[in-house]
């Protein structure tokens, strides 16, 4: 297990899932991933983030992302668990979920971390640009379970900031004043951002989200 840093290929697989065998490079496409590992089938703080992210499904839809799960558990409990799902969450599973019962995937996206458990992965997220390449990845413990706006709201800044040259400030928001990447000069970047450049400081630039109307 070599390990994953941001700009790396992610690594690709093929796996049985709750939706039969995919090859992840294959099933991602064209699109942006999110790969997200639960510790156990049939555990509580797991169900309530599958329902969550059933949930989302127009929301990662419109940002051309695809989501899958893992477990380590295997195909036949996910079923049962996905009903469980669906039931108690008011909602339909409708993204694969990987049955990782060999630990090759968790393996080989460094999802189980001895020292707090030595079979079950902790709460990992990978977010995966279109390019193939790791844009995110965060580690969260089995005990609290993730916050899925959040990852929306990182997915945002990660497409936005793709195609212009901007970064977004602490607790940005979609629709929010973005800064001025620093490697542009402030005459070329009256120039480029043509809704305006409040300076604050000679290396604190903003102006208002450029993808917008
Ligand atoms: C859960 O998903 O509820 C969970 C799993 C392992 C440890 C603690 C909570």
């Amino acid at each position: 297990m070599a390990t994953i840093r941001l700009g790396d290929e992610a690594p690709n697989f093929t796996a049985q899932t709750s939706e039969g065998q995919i090859n992840f490079h294959e099933w991602l496409g064209d699109s942006w991933g999110i790969l997200f590992s639960h510790p156990a089938d049939y555990t509580p703080v797991c169900t309530t983030e599958l329902g969550t992210v059933a949930k989302y499904t127009e929301e990662f839809n419109k940002r051309n992302v695809k989501v899958m799960a893992l477990s380590v558990d295997g195909v036949e409990s996910h079923h049962g668990w996905i009903k469980d799902i669906n039931e108690t969450q008011n909602t339909t599973v409708n993204f694969p979920i990987i049955a990782d019962e060999d630990g090759k995937v968790s393996e080989l996206y460094d999802m189980i971390h001895p020292n707090a458990d030595s079979k079950l992965t902790v709460r990992s997220v990978f977010v995966i640009g279109n390019d193939k390449k790791v844009k995110l990845i965060i580690t969260y413990p089995a005990s609290t379970g993730r916050n899925f706006e959040e990852l929306l709201r990182v997915i945002d800044s990660l497409q936005l900031t793709a195609y212009h040259k901007v970064a977004t400030p602490a607790n940005w928001k979609h629709g929010e004043d973005v800064v001025i990447s620093p490697a542009i000069s402030t005459a070329d970047a009256k120039n480029i951002f043509t809704k305006g450049v409040n300076e604050i400081k000679p290396y604190l630039r903003m102006t208002p989200q450029p993808n917008l109307d």
